[in-house]
C-alpha cells in the first residue's frame, strides 16, 4: 500500500531489553518500519511510535520494561497521537492482560508476529490490539537485512560505529529444553532453525556491506538443524557445518556464536575451534550450578562431571579458549553444600567472566511451584560471594595477557586513543593516536590488566605471537 507523505514522516523509537536476540529483533523491526518510510527518532518522548522490546527472563527485567511503560502514560497524555507498542517476551506472555493493566498501550505483538509489525501499526484505530500467536509449525520468514549503514543499529540509540561492523545474525528461534526455571520455551515457542540458505545470504549481505564480525545467535545453537529440515534437499546439516560455511565467506574476519547448552556440545563443534581460523577462541557455556542435585532439579540434563569433561575437551582442541558462563544462585532447595559446589566449579574452570543471577520465580515455569524457596538474604549473600571470587579470577586470568602481543579489532576511536576488542572478547584501551577506523585490526602489546578490561600499546613490530597462556 502506498503511504501518503504525512505517514512517511512518522518517527519511531525502539527500546530494547534482554538478550542479543532481542537486540537483533529490534533491528528487524527498525528495518521493517524504515522500509515503510518511518524515520528513527532518538528521543522516545518525541516519537510517533514507541516500541518496547521486552524481556521476561527474570522479574527484574520485566519490571524495568513495565516501569518505562508506566512512564509513557504521561507522554501519551501530552501527545495522544503517539502509538505505544509492546513487543518481545513480556508481550508474548501477558498478551491481552497487558492491555487491561496498561490501557495506553496500542499494540501488543508476540515474538512470532514480529514481521507483521508495519501492517499492524497501520491498523491501529484507538483501541488496543493484540497480535499473539504461538504455532508449532512457525517458520522464520526469509528476510534480507538492510545495509547496516542505511539504518542505525544495535540498541538503536547506540550510534557507536562498532554496530556497523559487528552484527548479530539469528539462526534459530525458541527452545525445546524446558529448564525448569526458564520462560524462553513459553515466550519464544518451540525450537526452530532458519534455513541454511537464508542464513548464508544474510551473512553475505552483511559482509558485502562492510561487516567484519558476525555472532550467530540461538538459545542452543548446538542443536541447529535437528528439529526441522534446514536444507532444500532435507539432508542432515549441523551447527558445525554452518560454522564452516559462514566462515568460508570471503571478507569475514571474525566469527562468534552464543549460546550452547553443555549437554549438546559435540566433539564436532569443539573441533571447529582448531580448524576454523576466524572462529574466535571464546565460548559462553552456561553451567547454572555446580551441584548435581540442583542441575537435576533444573532439568539441565548434564552433571558437573560431564560439564568439566566438556571443558577439558574444549581446551584440548583450543588451549587458549576464553570461557564464560551463567550461574543461578538460590535455586529452590539449593543448600549451602550445593552452593559450595558452584564455588568449586569456579575454582576448577576459572572462567574468564561470568553472568550470575539470583533465582527468580517466573510465571508458568515448573520451578515456580517448587518448595524450599531460598531466602532473599541468603541469595544475596551467595551472589555477592560468587561475584567477589569471580572478580578476583577475572583479574588473575586477565593478568596472563600482560606482555603478550594480541590482534585487536578497533571499536571506537576516542579523543585520547582507541577502544578495541581481542578475539577472546576482552576490551583493550589504547592511549595512543593512530590513523585507523573502527573495524580495522591492529596488534597491541598488553601492558596492564584490570578486572574487566586490558590496556595496551600499539605494537610497532607487528609480530603477533599467538594467544597461548603459557
Ligand atoms: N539459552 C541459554 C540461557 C538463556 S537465559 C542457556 O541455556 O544457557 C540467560 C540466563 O538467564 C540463563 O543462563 C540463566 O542463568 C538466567 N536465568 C534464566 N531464568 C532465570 C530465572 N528464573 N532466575 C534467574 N536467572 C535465570
Ligand atoms: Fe532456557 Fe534452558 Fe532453553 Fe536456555 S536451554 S533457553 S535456559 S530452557
Ligand atoms: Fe529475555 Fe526473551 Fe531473551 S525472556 S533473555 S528477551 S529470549
Amino acid at each position: 500500500m502506498a503511504l501518503n507523505n504525512t505517514m512517511k514522516q512518522s518517527s519511531f523509537t525502539i527500546k530494547t531489553f534482554g538478550c542479543q536476540m532481542n537486540v537483533r529483533d529490534s533491528e528487524i523491526m527498525a528495518q521493517l518500519l524504515a522500509e515503510k518510510g518511518y524515520v528513527e527518532s532518538m528521543e522516545m518522548e518525541d516519537a510517533d511510535v514507541v516500541i518496547l522490546n521486552t524481556c521476561s527472563i527474570r522479574a527484574k527485567a520485566e519490571q524495568k520494561a513495565m516501569s518505562m511503560l508506566g512512564a509513557l502514560r504521561k507522554a501519551k497524555r501530552r501527545r495522544p497521537g503517539m502509538k505505544i507498542c509492546v513487543a518481545g517476551c513480556v508481550a508474548q506472555q501477558e498478551g491481552q492482560e497487558l492491555c487491561q493493566r496498561m490501557d495506553h498501550v496500542d499494540l501488543v505483538i508476540g515474538t512470532q508476529n514480529l514481521y507483521e509489525l508495519a501492517g499492524l501499526l497501520e491498523g491501529i484505530d484507538g483501541t488496543s490490539k493484540v497480535a499473539i500467536s504461538m504455532s508449532d509449525s512457525y517458520e522464520i520468514p526469509a528476510f534480507i537485512p538492510a545495509m547496516p549503514k542505511l539504518i542505525s543499529q544495535g540498541e538503536l540509540q547506540d550510534t557507536s560505529p562498532a554496530r556497523s561492523f559487528r552484527k548479530f545474525l539469528t539462526i534459530m528461534q525458541g527452545c525445546n529444553n524446558y529448564c525448569t526455571y526458564c520462560v524462553v520455551p513459553y515466550t519464544r515457542g518451540r525450537e526452530i532453525s532458519r534455513k541454511v540458505n537464508d542464513i548464508i545470504e544474510e551473512a553475505h549481505v552483511l559482509v558485502e556491506a562492510g561487516v567484519q564480525e558476525i555472532t550467530l545467535l540461538g538459545q542452543n545453537v548446538n542443536s541447529y538443524g535437528r528439529t526441522n529440515p534446514v536444507t532444500a534437499e532435507g539432508n542432515e546439516y549441523s551447527f558445525a557445518q554452518l560454522l564452516r560455511d559462514v566462515a568460508a565467506i570471503e571478507g569475514l574476519k571474525r566469527l562468534r556464536f552464543t549460546t550452547s547448552n553443555p549437554k549438546d556440545l559435540s566433539l564436532d563443534l569443539m573441533r571447529c575451534f582448531s580448524e576454523i581460523e576466524i572462529l574466535c577462541p571464546q565460548f559462553h557455556l552456561p553451567v547454572q550450578s555446580g551441584s548435581n542435585i540442583v542441575l537435576s532439579k533444573m532439568n539441565r540434563k548434564y552433571t558437573r562431571e560431564l560439564y568439566l569433561q566438556k571443558v577439558a575437551e574444549l581446551r584440548s582442541f583450543r588451549p587458549d579458549i576464553a570461557l564464560s558462563t551463567d550461574v543461578i544462585v538460590g535455586f529452590p532447595g539449593e543448600t549451602d553444600a550445593d552452593f559450595e559446589q558452584t564455588m568449586e566449579i569456579l575454582e576448577e574452570v576459572r572462567f574468564h567472566s561470568s553472568f550470575s543471577f539470583k533465582y527468580s520465580d517466573r510465571p508458568g515455569t515448573r520451578s515456580a511451584d517448587f518448595d524450599e524457596k531460598v531466602d532473599e538474604q541468603v541469595k544475596s549473600e551467595r551472589l555477592s560471594r560468587f561475584q567477589k571470587r569471580q572478580d578476583q579470577i577475572c583479574l588473575e586470568q586477565n593478568s596472563l595477557y600482560v606482555g603478550k602481543i594480541l590482534p585487536v579489532m578497533i571499536e571506537k576511536v576516542t579523543e585520547d586513543g582507541l577502544v578495541a576488542r581481542t578475539v577472546t572478547n576482552h576490551i583493550v584501551h589504547v592511549k595512543e593516536k593512530i590513523t585507523c577506523s573502527p573495524g580495522d585490526i591492529v596488534n597491541v602489546t598488553i601492558h596492564h590488566a584490570g578486572q574487566h578490561s586490558l590496556n595496551g600499546r600499539i605494537d610497532s613490530t607487528n609480530q603477533y605471537q599467538g594467544y597461548s597462556h603459557d
